[in-house]
């Protein structure tokens, strides 16, 4: 009996200490920047070392933005005991390397692959290498992984499959590796990317420079609010500001460019969506409003709010739309965004929206105060968001 008490009270201990340490990846949305939409495949160790110098420099680490992502087009195929390889060309000193220059500026580095043969680029990607792919980027000291879905079958069982295949293995790889489920929200993964082992799934398409695009994009990802949490969130893709429809991918896509009122929007409604804020412009050369756009303590403060709580939608009529995020210690945000073409003269009632009696609304962008009781008017520009976080005044 002794024996068996024994046994129970040791068994507990194991489990206990197993759940204590069980810590949760991604606990705020990831923020940091990826290659993709401004580079395409046309990436080496050079530009990745740039970007960590000018996160650096330029106050976004400080902000909080950690990871510096490679996409596609960095594979060089498999040696001869079928281990990934970087393309010597572009990443002559190897990835590892690359991860100890990274992690010496104190950011992060996330890399790509596919749950295919093929990546949408066309090079090596991971589909029966998940044990020894996912090894290899332990070895390589990698912080993310971003696991896109071309060259697979459509069905959603497989795909449920193939990322519990590649979540498991970087679970068993002795590293922690943030997993960035990518099937671009085909197969409703918000239902299913959490148990499959993720901690973040693209919910659409891919991003293009252009307000069509963020808009439409923002339409899906509103509806999904009650799926994001801390270490597990909706993902409706990167950061186009500051691109100004430069030539990359999100250029052939047709991304155009945006006003700085809609790069504005983009980050305040991500920012409300606990989206993950990955930026994609060339960080090097950025101007004063890109700067000021993506470096807003208090915008990103919503974002990184430790509730971890997606905004819901709470008004929606044919221009205005209002989007109301909880945040910690019973504050809100909320967000005005005019999606009409014309400067519109609004009034919101906050009483209707749950704030009842006198608020304090601060606006983050210009850093104004304000007191209401009940409604708030004002005037919003085409595609302009406005942001304020709300407190009770006693
Ligand atoms: C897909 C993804 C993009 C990017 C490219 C790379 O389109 O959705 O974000 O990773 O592949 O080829």
């Amino acid at each position: 009996m002794l024996k068996k008490l024994i046994l129970i009270g040791c068994l507990t201990h194991i489990l206990l200490e197993a759940n204590a340490q069980e810590k949760i990846l991604a606990p705020t949305p990831p923020m940091g920047w990826m290659t993709w939409n401004y580079f395409g495949v046309n990436i080496n160790e050079q530009i990745i070392r740039e970007m960590a110098d000018a996160i650096n420099h330029s106050g976004m680490m400080k902000a909080g933005y950690q990871y510096i992502m490679i996409d596609d087009g960095w594979q060089g195929g498999r040696d001869n005991k079928n281990n990934l390889i970087p393309d010597p060309q572009k990443f002559p000193s190897g990835i590892k390397a690359l991860a100890d220059y990274v992690h010496s500026k104190g950011l992060k580095l996330g890399i790509y692959s596919d749950a295919a043969p093929l990546t949408c680029a066309g090079y090596t990607a991971s589909l029966h290498f998940e044990g020894q792919d996912a090894k290899t980027f332990a070895e390589w000291q990698i912080d993310y992984l971003k696991y896109d879905y071309c060259n697979a079958p459509a069905d959603s069982l497989t795909a449920k499959i193939r990322y519990k295949t590649m979540a498991d293995a970087l679970r068993q790889s002795g590293r922690e590796i943030v997993f960035g489920i990518c099937e671009w929200g085909e197969r409703q993964p918000w239902r299913w990317a959490r148990n499959a082992g993720g901690q973040l799934w693209r919910t659409t398409f891919d991003v293009r420079d252009n307000w069509k695009s963020i808009i439409a994009i923002a339409d899906m990802n509103f509806m999904l609010s009650h799926y994001a949490g801390p270490g597990h969130w909706n993902d409706p893709d990167m950061l186009v500001v500051g691109l100004y429809g430069n030539k990359g991918p999100s250029g052939d896509l047709g991304g155009t460019g945006c006003t700085d009122t809609e790069y504005q929007s983009q980050m305040s409604l991500w920012s409300m969506m606990a989206a993950p804020l990955i930026a994609t412009n060339d960080v090097r050369n950025m101007n004063e409003e890109t700067k000021k756009i993506l470096l807003n303590d208090e915008v990103i403060a919503i974002n990184q709010d430790a509730l971890g709580k997606q905004a819901e939608l709470k008004i929606k009529n044919e221009t205005i739309y209002v989007l109301v995020k909880p945040l910690l210690q019973g504050s809100y945000a909320v967000a005005i965004l005019n999606r009409s073409q014309i400067l519109q003269n609004t009034t919101i009632d906050f009483a209707a929206l749950g704030f009842a009696g006198k608020i304090e609304l601060r606006d983050v962008w210009t850093k104004q105060q304000q007191k209401i009781n009940g409604k708030w008017s004002g005037s919003i520009r085409p595609h302009e968001t406005k942001l304020f976080t709300v407190k009770l005044v006693r």
